[in-house]
């Protein structure tokens, strides 16, 4: 039987988000429908209400969250109801070009569940990231499920759905920090403080915070940053490059992806130093360079989408050190809300007085 269930639905550009009924299809063959227990509001939401990310109103939001399987459809064998979960928006597909290199933590092709969501009056919905987790049940591919330790709980497993492996990923898999390393990372809210939290968790030296919000960079302090610079009050290149003997760091990563903040990236990074952007820039965004910096500074400019994650490799695993008190997952968790307080949780969130706003149900 299909389900109604409340959910969160973005009906147009920068108009208050509503609590409305959504019609959740029985999975059909490789789908899978996931009881949500808790899901994060990322700035990835924001930017799908403001029309950043693309025009296809409405949007049932909502895309970082951790749950258990209700039911599963056809010909699905890697997951089964009663299955704690964490989703991913990176279901590979095996198949394209990426994954028939080896390389499926950039698929291309990734999976959505086939069918779709709907109002109740049949329009139908788009979910975010493919996922649309600001609801009591939604449905996915099952690949986008992927098993945990159930000993974590959902509030902050959720998270590595989205921005905190985000941030992990930028600085262990994109930015390949390893031990010893100087790292910058430029704004500080969840995405930027996981990235903090990767460096550290990798052994860099230097772990350098930049944000224009104190509260931002307090908190970087807790994730393992050993030096904050508030780029309001001082200029941040400059800063990194004093911090780091002169030369700039050795990975820099920009989680705000605005063109100021790229271009101090750029110029903060030592000679032969890798950028990692990992903010996402809206679709007027540009970016003018002298093209000899470009050549002449060397060193590697990536992007880095959902930190290079493969989910059956890293969820598992993060999960695993987050239990052995390794990893401080908990700190993200700035309050947790209802799924009537995500408008709430966006302004928070614009006001820079969270980290992580998560809705637990
Ligand atoms: N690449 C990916 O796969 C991926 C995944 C999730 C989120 N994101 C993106 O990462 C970005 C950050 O997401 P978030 O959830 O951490 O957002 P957030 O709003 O919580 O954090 C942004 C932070 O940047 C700071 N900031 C803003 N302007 C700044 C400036 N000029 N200089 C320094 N700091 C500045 C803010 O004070 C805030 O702390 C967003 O663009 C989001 O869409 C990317
Ligand atoms: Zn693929
Ligand atoms: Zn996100």
């Amino acid at each position: 039987m299909p389900y109604e269930v409340q959910g969160v639905i973005a009906r147009g550009k920068g108009e208050p988000v509503t609590l409305e009924t959504v019609h959740v299809p029985d999975p059909g063959p490789g789908e899978a429908v996931v009881n949500v227990q808790a899901c994060g509001v990322c700035h990835t939401d924001l930017h799908y209400r403001e029309g950043g990310i693309n025009d296809d109103f409405p949007f049932l939001l909502g895309h970082e969250a951790a749950g258990v399987v209700e039911a599963v459809g056809p010909g699905v064998t890697d997951v089964a109801p009663g299955d704690y979960v964490i989703l991913n928006w990176r279901a590979v597909c095996g198949q394209c070009r990426a994954c028939l290199r080896g390389r499926p933590w950039y698929c291309f092709n990734t999976h959505n569940a086939a069918q779709k969501m709907t109002l109740a009056d049949g329009t139908v919905l788009s979910p975010a990231l493919g996922i649309g987790a600001f609801a009591e049940k939604t449905l996915v591919a099952a690949g986008q499920c992927t098993k945990v330790n159930p000993d974590a709980k959902a509030a902050v497993a959720g998270l590595l759905g989205c921005g905190v492996m985000a941030g992990l990923g930028a600085a262990i898999n994109t930015g390949g920090v390893t031990r010893g390393d100087s790292v910058a990372v430029i704004g500080c809210g969840g995405v930027g403080n996981a990235a903090v939290l990767g460096a550290h968790l990798a052994g860099a030296g230097t772990v350098i915070a930049v944000d224009v919000d104190d509260r931002k960079l307090a908190w970087a302090r807790d994730f393992g940053a050993t030096h904050t610079v508030n780029s309001r009050e001082t200029d941040a290149v400059e800063a990194i490059r004093e911090l780091t003997g002169g030369h700039g760091a050795d990975v820099v990563i920009d989680a705000v992806g605005r063109p100021e903040t790229y271009e101090q990236a750029f110029y903060a990074r030592d000679l032969a130093g890798t950028v990692v952007l990992v903010g996402v820039p809206t679709p007027e965004m540009r970016i003018d360079l002298p093209l000899l910096d470009v050549f002449g500074r060397g060193g590697s400019l990536k992007s880095s989408w959902y930190g290079d994650c493969l989910p059956s490799r890293d969820f598992p695993m993060l999960i695993d050190l987050y239990l052995q008190g390794r990893l401080n997952l908990d700190g993200f968790v700035s309050e947790t809300i209802g799924l009537n307080q995500v408008e709430e949780a966006f302004d928070k969130m614009h006001r820079g007085e969270v980290l992580r706003s998560v809705v637990v149900l």
